[in-house]
């Protein structure tokens, strides 16, 4: 009873799915047809290919595996899975990219598809660490169906492909975060929790913001290696640009790379980079300055003299602040000064961006223009307070007016009863 709607369902799915597996011949497909037939474990592969981007451009089972689609539908399956007719079989692990790469690797076939798809996968791949393991035999690193599945294949920007950015941390971390499977190796489990935990993990996945990095930002789609570290300041900059450049042109670049220091990961960790704080410059206890320079030095005065920068434009910007604010509850129009309150805090995001170039004199600068414009808001505020009082102190004037007019008022009434009483 159970094996008969299940067949009655595969017999359902498979009218359904026919057309769109034979789309091109317009033929029935013997691979399709027996192996649903079989059912269980054979007719896996035809279900997963319901949703494959090959299947969607027209491709079927044989132009992956081989063989005869026409034949083989009297139910001779040597007929159909004949080597002779090219039937390759299931390729072993260590020649999957080489089976993908048949097409893949063919610009001229596969630009018939899809002008402007890249056909340099399997180049890229030996040049990752995955691709040069399994060429010496290393069946456990990734190759081209653990990053992409197998019968169910979906495009890069389908949101539900294994590649898609929000699902490439988990697809990297089945393996990366598994310490069973990694165990043989020498490196560590934790790039998945580590990189969660990130302003860059939060951003993607907590917020769904795609312009943060998944994994392959960093490590390439198909290169996966680690980035040795005078390239890691290129990584960044993709997308920060300006602290890349500013980092290039300061002494720190030439110093890092003398001392194979890995640029922007010294100071901000790679898989666990966090917002950074005021705190991390200067000479206190959380800055990070200080794990390199000895007091005396230049880079230890810089630090200090760059962090004052910072905390006097953070003060002067506090102040009017808070002067503003009042100014504004006693209901005075502010808004000029709301304004330069805005741009001395953008002044002091660049400072932030600044403090790569490691020159004092940029950042005295960038703060200066902050602190301008503090001040202005300061004097604003002060203004519009001093105008609140100016008229309170009017009102109580005019108070204290009326009141000895309505005492005047009354007593010249009184006046008046007293010699004209009621009669
Ligand atoms: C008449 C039935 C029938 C037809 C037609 C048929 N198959 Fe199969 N296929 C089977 C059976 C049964 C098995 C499992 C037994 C075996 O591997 O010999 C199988 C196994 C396979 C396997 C797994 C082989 C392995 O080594 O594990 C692949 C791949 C496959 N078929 C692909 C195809 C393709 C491609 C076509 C069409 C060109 C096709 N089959 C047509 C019945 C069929
Ligand atoms: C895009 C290429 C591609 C297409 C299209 C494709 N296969 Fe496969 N198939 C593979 C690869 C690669 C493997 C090996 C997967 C592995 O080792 O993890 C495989 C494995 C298999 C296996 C072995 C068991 C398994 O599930 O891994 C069978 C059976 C099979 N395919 C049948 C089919 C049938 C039937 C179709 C058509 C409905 C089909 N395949 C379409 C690439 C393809
Ligand atoms: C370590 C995981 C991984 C492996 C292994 C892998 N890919 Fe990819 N692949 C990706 C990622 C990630 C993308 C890009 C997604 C994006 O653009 O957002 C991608 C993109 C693609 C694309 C879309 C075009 C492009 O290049 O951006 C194709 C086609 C592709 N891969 C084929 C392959 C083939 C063939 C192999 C094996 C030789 C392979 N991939 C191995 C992760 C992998
Ligand atoms: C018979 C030729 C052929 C084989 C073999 C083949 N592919 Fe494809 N593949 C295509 C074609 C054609 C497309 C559609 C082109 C497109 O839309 O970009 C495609 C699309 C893709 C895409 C989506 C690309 C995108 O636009 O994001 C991925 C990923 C992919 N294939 C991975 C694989 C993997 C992994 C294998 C091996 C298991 C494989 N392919 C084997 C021909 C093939
Ligand atoms: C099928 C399991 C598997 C998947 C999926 C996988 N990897 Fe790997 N990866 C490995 C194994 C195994 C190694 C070899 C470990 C070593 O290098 O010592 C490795 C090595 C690496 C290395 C080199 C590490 C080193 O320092 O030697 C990087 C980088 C890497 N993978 C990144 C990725 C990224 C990024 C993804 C996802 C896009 C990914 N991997 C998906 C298994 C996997
Ligand atoms: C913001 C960029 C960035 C992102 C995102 C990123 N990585 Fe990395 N990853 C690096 C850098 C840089 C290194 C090299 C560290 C070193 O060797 O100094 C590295 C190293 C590695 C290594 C080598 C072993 C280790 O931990 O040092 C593996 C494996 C790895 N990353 C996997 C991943 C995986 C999996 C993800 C996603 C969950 C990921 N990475 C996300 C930048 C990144
Ligand atoms: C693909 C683009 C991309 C790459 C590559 C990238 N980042 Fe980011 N990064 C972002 C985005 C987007 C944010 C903002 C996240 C948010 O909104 O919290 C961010 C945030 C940050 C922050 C926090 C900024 C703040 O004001 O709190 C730091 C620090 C940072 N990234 C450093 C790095 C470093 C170091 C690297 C290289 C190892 C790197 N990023 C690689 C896009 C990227
Ligand atoms: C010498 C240590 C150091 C190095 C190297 C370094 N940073 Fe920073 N970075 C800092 C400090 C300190 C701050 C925080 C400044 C503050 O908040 O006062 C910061 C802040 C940031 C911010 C947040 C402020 C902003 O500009 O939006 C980003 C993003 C950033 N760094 C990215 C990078 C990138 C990318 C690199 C490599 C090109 C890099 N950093 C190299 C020390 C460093
Ligand atoms: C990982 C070590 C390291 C860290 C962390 C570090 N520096 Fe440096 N810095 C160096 C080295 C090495 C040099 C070049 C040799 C020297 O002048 O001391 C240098 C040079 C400098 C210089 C130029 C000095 C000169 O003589 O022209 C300044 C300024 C500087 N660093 C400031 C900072 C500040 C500010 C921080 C904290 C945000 C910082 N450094 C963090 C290692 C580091």
């Amino acid at each position: 009873m159970q094996s008969n709607t299940a067949a009655f369902l595969m017999l359902t799915f498979w009218l359904a799915m026919a057309p769109a597996l034979s789309a091109q011949t317009g033929e029935v497909n013997s691979c399709v047809s027996c192996h649903l037939e079989e059912g269980e474990e054979l007719a896996v592969p035809v279900e997963g290919m319901r949703n494959d981007v090959h299947a969607q451009n027209g491709l079927s089972c044989a132009d992956c595996h081989g063989g005869d689609p026409k034949a083989g539908l009297d139910g001779d399956m040597d007929a159909a899975m004949d080597p002779d007719k090219g039937y390759i079989g299931v390729p072993s692990r260590k020649d999957i990219p080489t089976f993908c790469a048949r097409c893949h690797s063919n610009t001229a076939y596969m630009r018939k598809f899809n002008p402007r798809v890249a056909s340099n996968q399997l180049e890229r791949y030996k040049t990752s660490i995955h691709g040069k393991r399994l060429i010496n035999g290393d069946e456990k690193v990734a190759t081209c169906v653990d990053c992409h599945g197998v019968h169910g294949i979906r495009a890069s920007n389908d949101a539900l492909s294994l590649i898609y950015p929000t699902n490439v941390p988990s697809t990297c971390g089945r393996c990366h975060a598994d310490a069973e499977y990694m165990a043989d190796y020498d490196i560590p489990i934790n790039q998945l929790t580590s990189y969660t935990k990130s302003v860059h993990g939060v951003a993607l996945l907590d917020r769904g913001d795609l312009g943060a990095p998944a994994c392959n930002d960093c490590h390439g789609n198909h290169g996966a290696a680690p980035p040795g570290a005078p390239s890691i300041a290129f990584i960044c900059g993709q997308c920060h640009l300006n602290n890349s450049e500013l980092f290039f042109k300061s002494p720190h670049r030439v110093a890092y790379e003398e001392n194979d220091f890995p640029e922007c990961e010294t100071c901000h960790d790679y898989h666990d980079i966090q917002h950074p704080s005021d705190e991390m410059l200067g000479v206190g206890e959380n800055s990070i300055c200080i794990e390199c320079h000895e007091e005396d030095s230049k880079g230890y005065a810089t630090a200090i003299a760059m962090r004052n920068q910072i905390e006097f434009l953070k003060s002067k910007m506090s102040t009017a602040d808070s002067l503003v604010a009042l100014a504004e509850r006693a209901g005075m129009e502010v808004s000029d000064a709301l304004y330069q309150l805005n741009d001395a805090d953008d002044a002091l995001v660049k400072a932030r961006t600044q403090i790569h170039s490691l020159d004092l004199d940029n950042i005295v600068n960038v703060t200066n223009e902050g602190v301008t414009l503090a001040d202005a808001a300061l004097l604003a505020g002060t203004n519009a307070l001093s105008e609140v009082q100016f008229r309170r102190k009017g009102l109580a004037v005019s108070l204290v007016f009326l009141l000895i007019l309505a005492v005047g008022l009354y007593l010249k009434i009184k006046e008046i009863d007293i010699k004209h009483p009621l009669r």
